[in-house]
């Protein structure tokens, strides 16, 4: 039976539920595949880390990337969540929210002019910079705009945390962040930036990552270049931990925000910078479930497959990253398991949510659930084969709405056009 711990979906009386509403009623209505997401789950995550890290009263900026929903948004924005950016796009949604400026990160291995000068407009809390080059252009555009802005270089500690390779930033191997040697001889040179007020320090070793262990190393790593910093006469007045923290898929046991700020909070002592932290995954990523609706079971004599409505478009996580994610029935009475590999329809051999799985063998037709999918779920979805964009739903209490129309044929054929030369 279904015990996963994400406490606002459960069965009752034989149906799943997302808090007060019946997931199967949402599904009939909407259609499948659809996202649905808690409300009441999404806020607990964020006030667990808020709770957990009150004494140091940290930016706690929700990494937009895992989902930009803008209820989910909205709904954190109300919290009092700031948001860790990466984009011109999800600085403008985060205004869309009325989300405050002045809890805003921009990090990004790439920013283009046009979203340095928008964030300036915007008069973001600080840009995380990931290269020299980016801070020359950075200085360059406040000083036309006639600015000053607020920089924190992310260091790259030189740490391999135990993740998925995909989603490993924090070593030299890996495109992020700036080498200490060379982040220290741009702090010690900051008075060349004219336009840069450059205090403070960020680090993001990676996601998904389940124990305290390389967050601690990293922030020792980090305090420790800090420490080397104010013994220059340099003063740091952000440190930004980034994000990264697991969570359950499967039979992981990742650390709680209680664990992780007992850990981390007796580091800081004595600090008098401000926290950053940059959560995504862990406020959201049990926040939402994926309904898809079985087709078919096919045997082919080898193997059995369960081939669903939704594809790798739409949750491409197990196919990139080979990640878990948990399968359960909407309505779970008087049905047998199968082993089989649960499928999508896209012609692609890894378009597969599960491999050589027992899995509730529901009738054609009937809806099962995939859970832990509130992160890096309907903002990694794509278009490919021609497939709309699934729904995502909020629900609060017994109050439910589409936060997120599904998209249709107008919208997947929006811009294109045939050129003249070739119509005939
Ligand atoms: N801060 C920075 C600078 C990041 O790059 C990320 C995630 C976060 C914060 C938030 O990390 P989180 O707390 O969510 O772990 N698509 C992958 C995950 C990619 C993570 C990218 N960066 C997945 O589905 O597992």
């Amino acid at each position: 039976m279904y015990s996963h711990p994400i406490h606002d979906f459960s069965y009752r009386n034989e149906e799943l539920y997302c808090e007060g509403i019946k997931v199967s009623a949402i599904a009939k209505k909407v259609g499948t595949p659809v996202y649905i997401y808690s409300y009441q789950t999404l806020v607990d995550h964020f006030r667990k880390i808020k709770e957990a890290f009150r004494a140091v009263n940290p930016i706690i900026c929700f990494a937009m990337k895992a989902n930009s929903n803008l209820a989910i948004l909205k709904a954190l924005a109300n919290e009092g969540a700031g948001f860790d950016i990466v984009s011109g796009g999800e600085l403008k949604k985060a205004r869309l929210v009325g989300a405050d400026m002045k809890k805003i990160a921009f990090a990004s291995v790439g920013k283009t002019d046009g979203e340095i000068a928008d964030a300036i407009k915007a008069g973001i809390l600080l840009f995380n910079v990931e290269s020299k080059p980016e801070l020359e252009n950075i200085n360059r555009i406040a000083g036309k705009m006639k600015k000053t802005v607020q920089v924190a270089l992310r260091v790259n500690p030189d740490i391999d945390a135990p993740t998925h390779d995909k989603i490993n930033t924090g070593s030299l191997k890996k495109k992020f962040g700036i080498d200490l040697k060379t982040a220290r001889k741009i702090f010690l040179e900051q008075k060349i930036y004219k336009n840069l007020h450059i205090n403070g320090v960020h680090i993001h070793i990676g996601s998904q990552i389940t124990k305290a262990e390389p967050f601690l190393t990293a922030i020792k790593k980090a305090l420790a270049f800090v420490d080397g910093l104010e013994k220059n006469g340099i003063k740091v007045d952000y440190f930004d931990i980034g994000g990264g923290l697991g969570i359950v898929y499967n039979d992981e046991t990742p650390q709680t925000a209680r664990e992780f700020a007992d850990k981390v909070l007796p580091l800081l002592k004595g600090r008098t910078f401000r926290l950053l932290m940059e959560p995504g995954r862990f406020i959201v990523g049990n926040a939402g479930i994926f309904i898809t609706r079985k087709l078919y079971l096919k045997d082919n004599g080898v193997k059995k497959f369960m081939i669903v409505d939704a594809g790798m478009n739409d949750l491409v996580r197990p196919s990139m990253y080979g990640a878990y994610h948990e399968i359960i029935p909407v309505k779970p009475s008087g049905i047998a398991s199968v082993m089989c590999d649960v499928v999508g329809p896209i012609c692609e051999s890894g378009d597969v949510f599960a491999h050589d799985r027992r899995v509730m063998n529901v009738k054609d037709g009937d809806f099962l659930a995939l859970l832990s999918a509130g992160a890096y779920g309907y903002v990694m979805s794509s278009n490919y084969n021609v497939r709309p964009r699934a729904a995502e739903v909020m629900v609060k209490g017994r109050q439910w709405a589409v936060v997120q129309e599904r998209e249709n044929f107008k919208d997947l054929i929006k811009g294109a056009s045939i050129p003249e030369f070739i119509s005939h």
